[in-house]
This record gives structure tokens, C-alpha cells and sequence, in this order.
């Protein structure tokens, strides 16, 4: 059985990453037609797709080292939630502090009761052990970007590496269909973190998982980018009223449309609220890239952002992640003369006004307008501003209620805003 070795000086082993194609891996059977919330089965195809997804299996079975694989939100790294060897493979891969406790992702509701009732008293009784607070939130969001905080019950066959300390675990079950055919695949739960090394931008492709954990895991399934680009709402419906512990792939709004969550609160960090964080996770550092993030809150002047780049005789190359309204590189004007322009970038010397001057590069790169092409470009944004090497990265906030008139459905550019602006706060050391 394959191990990881904890010491800091062993050799980096071979990471093998298996491209999977979702319409390729084979033929899921349902009872009730497109429903994952009734039984379903999987068979994968002899394909190159369903092999690796096979092989993928095999590894969450039989080795400790973690596996990589995409996820509607971010990418995943997964190890067998019964197993404290299988997740302890994950802290370690990742350098992830140990009392920061995993989502453990299933891919049917009798798995969930599977790990509610490991005596199986709810069974013979033919009771619920889903405590119903959550019926509505499961019928309405799941399989999706939902993780939902439940007791640790009496004989939990959970790792208890997965709960870190805490009495109860985060479950979700994703939409992303290799994810759900990898968990059916091995039949077992799956504790997995997003796959970036700790305090990092979470991995939206599989070359982010490589770039940070590649020569510290064996495998790397790769699905392509992620559709959401970050990561799942946590809600705690155990206390009154229910609490929302991190903003993600599903709104406020939506969620306080379901009967029993209308008093919602909000229990994480953001402008409006001075609550500590309540997901334990919340208070590391996190989403950042290594150069200095700098947040500029909503509808701050293009104008005010480059008279500080001017004037900043430290930093001589600097990204810029723009949305709606910042302008395109090549067409600043006034302070920046540019002598080499591709795309998005530009070479300058910069006169400040001040009868001094300085030479600078700017990298910039457009996430797009609309609220979900910005969730799903950010965390890679980051990541190529960093493999760019700049020294500070200004990035253009946008308004955490979604953008007015937009086309998306109302509810998920809501999420999405919220979530985008809650992980660059995060991820910043200075907001403007
Ligand atoms: O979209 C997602 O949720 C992604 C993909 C891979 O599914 N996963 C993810 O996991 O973001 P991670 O480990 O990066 O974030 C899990 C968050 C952390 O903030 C953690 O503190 C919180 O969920 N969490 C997990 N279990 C908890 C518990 N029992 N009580 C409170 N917070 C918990
Ligand atoms: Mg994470």
C-alpha cells in the first residue's frame, strides 16, 4: 500500500495526471429519472476516461496518498473519509493546520445515513437520521454547491482527522458528474479539502493542483476547469436559527426562500457583520497568491488606483485583475506611455508627476463583466498574476448583491458576488 512519508526532506514522488472526459467515463442508470437524490448507479465504459476513473477509485481504496479531481466549485483533494491514515494524507499533502475540518463529499442520501446511523438503529427502526431542518435545503440544492454541517453521531466510523475537534461534519454532495461517478466508483465518502497547498488560491484546474501539489500526491484526475470557480456554501442548521459559516455556490437569498431557514444569519467575517468566524477554516489566511493583494472596493475610480501604481517608486511590476469597469491596458492614458503593448500587458516609464520617474510593467488581465465569468476566473487570475512574478496584484471589487440588470439568474450572481468579494478580502492585505 502506498504511504506518504511526513518527512519534509523525502524525495517528491511521480504525480500521473489522467485526463477524464465526462462524456466518455459511461452509463449512469437511475431510478427516478435525472434524480441523484433516489438510488443510481454507475458502470464506466472501457474508454480511456472510464479506465481513469477506475484507476482513480483504486487509489482512494487502496493507497494513502490522496487523489485530485475536479468538482463544480473548485478541484478536490479526496481520501476515504473512514480512514485516519487515508486523511491524514491530505493535511500533510496540503501543509493544512490540523484543526481545520473537512467537507466530506457522498454521492447518495443512504450514504449520508450510512455515516449518521454507522449502527444501523435508524435502519431497523425505518427512521430518518437526516435531521429535517434540511429536507427542503437537500430537495432544492443538492447534488450542488451546498455543504451542510450535521451531528457526529455516537460510534461515528468518520476519521476523526475529518471533524478536526469539532461535534459535527460538513457534507455535500457535488453536481460535477465525475466527481459523483468517482464517489459511486469507490463507494465511499470522500473528506476532501480544495487541492491547493494551504493558503493558496484554490485550484480551479487541474495544472493549479499540479503547480502546488504536484511531487506530493499520485494523482491528478483532470476534468477540465470548474464551472463555479468557487467553492461551496456552508450552512449550520443545528443551531437556531440556522447560520450561513462561508458564502459560496449558493445565495442568502436562495436559501432564505426555504421554509425554516427565513431567519438565516450570517456567522462570517465581511463589512457587515463583526461575528468571528464560525467554520474554523475562515480565520487561516487564505486564497492568496504570493504577491500583495490589494482590494479595491466597488466603483473606485480606475484613475485614484493608477495615481498610487504612479507613485509607488517600490513596485515595479504590477498586475491588475479587472472586471467592469477598469480600462484595458492599452488604452491608459496620461500617466503611462507604453513602448510595448501585448495582450494585457504593457512596459512603461512612468513620470509621476513629481518631475521623478520610474520604469514599470503592468500586467492585466479582464475576468469579464458578469458576475459568475469573474467567480470563475479569479482564483486562476490570481494564480497567473503570481507565475507573471509581479510584486503587487490591484484587483477591481464589484458589488457583493451581483450586478443590477444582469442576464444571469438573480440568485446565483448574488452568490457568486458575495462569494467573489468574501475571498478577496480574504485574500487581501490591503482593501481601498
Ligand atoms: O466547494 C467546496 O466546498 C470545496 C470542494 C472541493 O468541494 N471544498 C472546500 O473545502 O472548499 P475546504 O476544506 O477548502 O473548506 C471547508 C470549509 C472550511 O472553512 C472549514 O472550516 C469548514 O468548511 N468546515 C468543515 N467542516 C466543518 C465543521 N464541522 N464545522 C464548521 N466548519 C466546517
Ligand atoms: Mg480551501
Amino acid at each position: 500500500m502506498a504511504s506518504p512519508n511526513t518527512e519534509s526532506s523525502a524525495l517528491p514522488i511521480y504525480t500521473r495526471t489522467l485526463p477524464v472526459d465526462p462524456e466518455q467515463i459511461g452509463t449512469i442508470t437511475f431510478t427516478k429519472p435525472n434524480n441523484f437524490l433516489s438510488p443510481w448507479t454507475f458502470t464506466p465504459s472501457t474508454s480511456d476516461s472510464g479506465a481513469n476513473l477506475l484507476a482513480a477509485a483504486d487509489a482512494l481504496q487502496s493507497s494513502l496518498y490522496p487523489v485530485a479531481f475536479p468538482t463544480e466549485t473548485v478541484y478536490g483533494l479526496g481520501a476515504n473519509a473512514f480512514s485516519s491514515a487515508a486523511v491524514q494524507g491530505i493535511y500533510t499533502a496540503k501543509q493544512r493546520p490540523s484543526d481545520n475540518p473537512l467537507i466530506v463529499h457522498i454521492s447518495s442520501l443512504d450514504m449520508l445515513r450510512r455515516i449518521l446511523d454507522p449502527l444501523g438503529t435508524n435502519a431497523a427502526n425505518g427512521t430518518e437520521c437526516i435531521p429535517p431542518i434540511y429536507n427542503h435545503l437537500i430537495s432544492t440544492f443538492w447534488p450542488g454547491p451546498l455543504s451542510i454541517l450535521l451531528p457526529l453521531p455516537t460510534g461515528s466510523k468518520l476519521a476523526p482527522e475529518v471533524s478536526a475537534g469539532q461535534p459535527t461534519f460538513a457534507a455535500r454532495m457535488p453536481i460535477n458528474i465525475l466527481a459523483l461517478a468517482l464517489i459511486q466508483l469507490c463507494q465511499l465518502p470522500l473528506a476532501a479539502p480544495s487541492a491547493n497547498a494551504s493558503t493558496r488560491p484554490s485550484p480551479t484546474t487541474a495544472q493549479h493542483v499540479t503547480h502546488d501539489l504536484g511531487g506530493r500526491i499520485e494523482l491528478i484526475l483532470d476534468g477540465g476547469p470548474c464551472t463555479v470557480g468557487v467553492e461551496s456554501t456552508v450552512v449550520d442548521g443545528l443551531c437556531t436559527p440556522p447560520a450561513i459559516l462561508r458564502p459560496g455556490g449558493i445565495s442568502i437569498d436562495q436559501i432564505r426562500q426555504i421554509p425554516g431557514w427565513q431567519d438565516v444569519t450570517i456567522a462570517y467575517k465581511d463589512t457587515t457583520t463583526s461575528n468571528a468566524p464560525r467554520a474554523p477554516g475562515m480565520k487561516y489566511k487564505h486564497y492568496s497568491p504570493t504577491a500583495a493583494v490589494v482590494l479595491a472596493e466597488p466603483n473606485t475610480p480606475w484613475s485614484q488606483i493608477w495615481q498610487r501604481i504612479v507613485h509607488d517608486n517600490t513596485c515595479k511590476t504590477v498586475g491588475i485583475l479587472r472586471s467592469r469597469t477598469w480600462p484595458d491596458i492599452s488604452s491608459i492614458q496620461g500617466g503611462v506611455a507604453p513602448s510595448q503593448c501585448f495582450s494585457g500587458s504593457a512596459s512603461a516609464t512612468v513620470y509621476n508627476g513629481d518631475g521623478g520617474h520610474h520604469k514599470l510593467q503592468v500586467f492585466s488581465i479582464a475576468l469579464g463583466r458578469a458576475t459568475q465569468e469573474i467567480a470563475r476566473g479569479l482564483f486562476a487570475g490570481l494564480r497567473e498574476l503570481d507565475l507573471l512574478g509581479v510584486e503587487r496584484i490591484y484587483v477591481e471589487g464589484i458589488s457583493e448583491r451581483g450586478e443590477q440588470g444582469s442576464d444571469d439568474d438573480d440568485n446565483d450572481d448574488g452568490a457568486a458576488a458575495a462569494a467573489v468579494m468574501n475571498r478577496l478580502r480574504k485574500a487581501a492585505s490591503e482593501v481601498v
